[in-house]
């Protein structure tokens, strides 16, 4: 056995995995994964049993208390989420002082950085709910916001007599004008799209959530640091580039086996994107799911979209090419996620966002487990230095 209080005092010893992609960065009882046999469970429960059965306010509930709650406590939850709804008015200004080709992932990242400034930011095992329920309400109010304001409309506010997804439905699409009508099928389809992003243990931007929480910031702070990883095309932003990329073989008329051929060029930087993961090594769960309730939202709402067909053929010869079977690579979920986002209306740039919305409670429930772990320390990974070992200081006249 390892003696780690020993291990800890050998300054000298540094492993070096780069990517960390075999580094265990903490212990959690959150989130289990299988990649070899694509299992994905939260808090024990099947992610297809919760996709099924559960909504998102249950499913953030479970996430971050550890259990399902039961009528009582969903009731609780859900009356303190309509609470803290609203956003503080003198942050409206805000959106008006961002470019108009402002990201909304930077936008969001910044509002949600903010929010420590309107609000308190309380500790105590009661309080934080409060500041747990302003977390998951308002960043679906901000991230309505931003969407009514950048088209120059008037804001939509929250209803208490919505739930969390039809509230975010009709923040984004109600109006003056046009009435929002409310499709339970709709509603439906964001509420999984929510569940299957709402965790997936230690991935790039739970990861940030941690380090940065590690030094003991407020939670908006991390929580905006996960938001700004969460940006990446690698990562969350990865949902946005496969509608682009899909765009473009459609637009210009590309052959797929000229796209699966530039995929497997390693002189290429071109990526098959929405294919691969760090950890599946099989097809993802998530993408199942995500893939049969793709199908079955654009049928219900009689919806043609040629990236559907695109996707479709490109995942049936991609899984049968021997580079992509050598390598593992399947579709991940953001591989038809965006095609669910389109269908519900949300625009092309802001399909990050949602993936943002999704993983909030995952983020907390992650960041909470940490502060609570008697053996948590800052963190603060070390490096193999590969520079010059030491140098004469040369003053500025004689270099
Ligand atoms: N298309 C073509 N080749 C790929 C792809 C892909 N999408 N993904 C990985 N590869 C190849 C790499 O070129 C590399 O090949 P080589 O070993 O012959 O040089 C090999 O597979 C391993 O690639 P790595 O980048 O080392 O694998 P890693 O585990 O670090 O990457 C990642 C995982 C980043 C997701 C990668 O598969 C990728 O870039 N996919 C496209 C972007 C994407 O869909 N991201 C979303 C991921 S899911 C999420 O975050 C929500």
């Amino acid at each position: 056995a390892i003696d780690i209080s020993r291990l800890r005092q050998m300054t000298g010893m540094i492993t070096l995995d780069s990517g960390f992609a075999n580094t265990g960065s903490c212990k959690s009882a959150i989130t289990f994964m299988d990649g070899e046999r694509g299992i994905l469970r939260y808090r024990g429960y099947p992610i297809e049993a919760l996709a099924e059965h559960s909504s998102f306010r249950e499913v953030a509930y479970l996430l971050i208390n550890g259990e399902l709650p039961n009528r009582k406590q969903i009731t609780r939850f859900s009356v303190l989420l309509n609470d803290h709804s609203l956003v503080h008015e003198d942050m409206r200004s805000f959106f008006g002082s961002f470019p108009r080709a402002s990201h909304p992932m930077g936008i969001l990242s910044s509002m949600v950085n903010a929010l420590k400034s309107f609000y308190p930011y309380l500790e105590g095992e009661e309080e934080l709910n409060t500041t747990v329920a302003r977390l998951i309400s308002k960043v679906r109010t901000l991230a309505a916001m931003s969407y009514k304001i950048f088209r120059g409309h008037t804001v939509v506010y929250p209803r208490p007599d919505l739930s969390y997804c039809e509230n975010f439905l009709n923040m984004m699409f109600d109006s003056p004008v046009r009435p929002y009508e409310i499709d339970p099928d709709v509603v439906q389809a964001l509420s999984v799209f929510l569940i299957l992003h709402a965790d997936h243990e230690q991935n790039c931007s739970t990861s940030a959530v941690r380090l940065v929480g590690s030094g003991r910031v407020n939670l908006y702070a991390a929580i905006s640091a996960g938001i700004a990883a969460l940006w990446g095309p690698l990562h969350g932003g990865a949902n946005q580039a496969v509608i682009e990329m899909l765009t473009n073989i459609v637009e210009k008329k590309i052959p797929l086996k000229d796209v699966l051929a530039r995929a497997k060029d390693r002189n290429d930087p071109f990526r098959l994107m929405g294919f691969g993961h760090r950890v599946y090594k099989t097809y993802d769960p998530r993408t199942r799911i995500m893939k049969k309730m793709c199908d079955r939202l654009l049928t219900k709402l009689n919806i043609h979209d040629p990236l559907l067909e695109v996707a479709q053929a490109l995942e049936e010869i991609a899984v049968k090419d021997s580079y992509f079977v050598d390598h593992n690579l399947y579709p991940n979920i953001d591989f038809y996620s965006g095609i669910v986002l389109r269908a519900i209306g949300i625009p092309t740039n802001m399909f990050t966002v949602m993936f943002a919305i999704g993983r909030l409670p995952g983020w907390i429930a992650q960041w909470k487990e940490s502060m609570d772990d008697p053996e948590w320390r800052l963190n603060r990974p070390r490096q193999i230095y590969t520079g010059p070992t030491q140098r004469e200081y040369v003053p500025l006249d004689e270099r």
